[in-house]
């Protein structure tokens, strides 16, 4: 297993070429389910979650090569309908394939994603969704099995309790593409990835409107077709770097990025004191002054993402005063909080809330990784922090991180991947 060495107290400087979303080429790779054609994704960034679903489409039979960032699905899928379980527990993205495989072969064997130190995280709305319509589900020996003679549009409700689902409204929309008549998702997840797998799907042939709203219409077609996309650039990583420039109070340009996906991030900094120029495909972000503290929530799109909670808390920790950190998504997302206090931080959990008291500076220390995002606000917390940090169990950070440490090196971090 790898570590991240860290020696912090430097600020980072330079340019960073921002990665092609996680979020947004797992669903897209199990969209090409959907058709027996060819299907070329670029922009694709290459990591462990990419490779963990690209294991999924081969033992489906797809043929997938990875070259640079470009992933070229072809021939059709085998027949094969079970997504096992050694593959689909190691990430919950891959759960999204249930929706193609269940429309495609009217029939899915796809096993439950399991438990999670950010929460329990249930499936439920996604088996509502592909029960109204007309699939019948069976929970199996820890698997899904959905079959359907034929699917038939209908108008769901998919709000849950915490708000919408992002695959669950990615399940079902992929499972309404392919289904007779028109449905219609209400509750439906805004997030740009959403829209970025449906904008995939109107160049595969299939008949979506209302994508990043909270209504989709989908009216089904009998095939879908291969296509070319460009995935869209990651919000979270961009996100991570606009943190990581403020922690250090450093100046970083961030290229081939959308702006737009970060207002909720480039607000809660701007009231921290960090100012976020916007241009074209690029946001630089400058921050020599003085930080203060700021409250967040975080809610589904267009509001404060869950996955930069713990990027920000890191950011808090060292800023003067007191800040308030509600996570309303994953409410046992704070598993960052023992790790950031083992370096000297002052958090403390109440239910929901997490309360912040600034310090003045973080100390060094040997540091465990939980989960992806988590672990990057412990390489946060190293950049700024005084003398070595550790971090062991850096694979999570590798699901969802393109080359971070190359990236934060070329910006002036010092930091190193060892063998532990
Ligand atoms: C996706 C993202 C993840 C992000 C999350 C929230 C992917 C691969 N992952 O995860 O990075 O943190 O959105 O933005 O895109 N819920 C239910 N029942 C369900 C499904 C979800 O109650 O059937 C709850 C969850 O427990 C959570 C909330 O809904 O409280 C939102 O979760 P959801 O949007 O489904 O997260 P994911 O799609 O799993």
């Amino acid at each position: 297993m790898d570590k991240l060495v860290v020696f912090g107290a430097r600020p980072l400087i330079g340019e960073v070429k921002i990665s092609g979303a996680k979020n947004a080429v797992l669903p897209i790779l199990a969209a090409t389910l959907l058709t027996d054609e060819p299907c070329t994704i670029k922009n694709s960034p290459n990591l462990r979650d990419t490779n963990t679903m690209i294991r999924i489409l081969r033992s489906l039979g797809k043929n997938v090569e990875f070259d640079r960032d470009v992933i070229e699905v072809t021939s059709k899928a085998n027949g094969k309908f079970t997504a096992e379980y050694k593959l689909v527990s190691t990430m919950r993205g891959s759960f999204c394939v249930l929706g193609p495989l269940l429309a495609k072969l009217n029939k899915a064997r796809v096993s439950l994603p399991g438990g999670c130190v950010i929460g329990v995280r249930p499936v439920d709305l996604h088996l509502k969704g592909i029960e109204a319509l007309g699939a019948e589900v069976k929970i199996e020996g820890g698997y899904v099995n959905a079959k359907a003679k034929i699917l038939k549009g209908n108008h769901i409700y998919l709000g849950g309790e915490f708000g919408s689902s992002v695959l669950a409204t990615e399940n079902v929309m992929m499972a309404a593409t392919l289904s007779k008549g028109k449905t219609i998702i209400e509750a439906a997840a805004c997030e740009p990835e959403v829209e970025d797998l449906a904008n995939f799907l109107v160049k595969m042939g299939a008949r979506i409107e209302g994508q990043g709203t909270p209504r989709i219409e989908i009216e089904g077609v009998k095939n879908l077709h291969g296509a070319e996309h460009k995935v869209i650039p990651d919000r979270i990583e961009a996100g991570t770097f606009l943190i990581a420039a403020a922690i250090t109070k450093g100046k970083i340009t961030l290229n081939g990025v959308i702006w737009q996906h970060l207002l909720a991030v480039i607000d809660k900094l701007a009231q921290a004191g960090v100012r976020v120029k916007r241009t074209d495909g690029r946001m630089i972000v400058n921050a020599k002054t003085r930080l203060k503290p700021v409250n967040i929530t975080t809610l589904p799109y267009p509001g404060f993402p869950t996955d930069l909670q713990a990027q920000f808390m890191a950011l808090m920790a060292v800023t003067p005063g007191i800040s308030i950190i509600t996570e309303k998504i994953f409410q046992d997302r704070f598993m960052h909080i023992a790790e950031l206090n083992r370096m000297g931080a002052n958090i403390q959990r109440e239910g929901p809330h997490s309360i912040v008291q600034g310090v003045k500076y973080l100390s060094g220390a040997p540091l465990m990784a939980s989960d992806l995002r988590a672990s990057a606000a412990l390489v946060l917390a190293g950049l700024v922090a005084k003398g070595r940090t550790d971090i062991s169990r850096i694979y999570h950070l590798d699901r969802g991180y393109e080359n971070l440490e190359v990236k934060l090196k070329a910006l002036g971090a010092n930091v190193r991947r060892e063998k532990e």
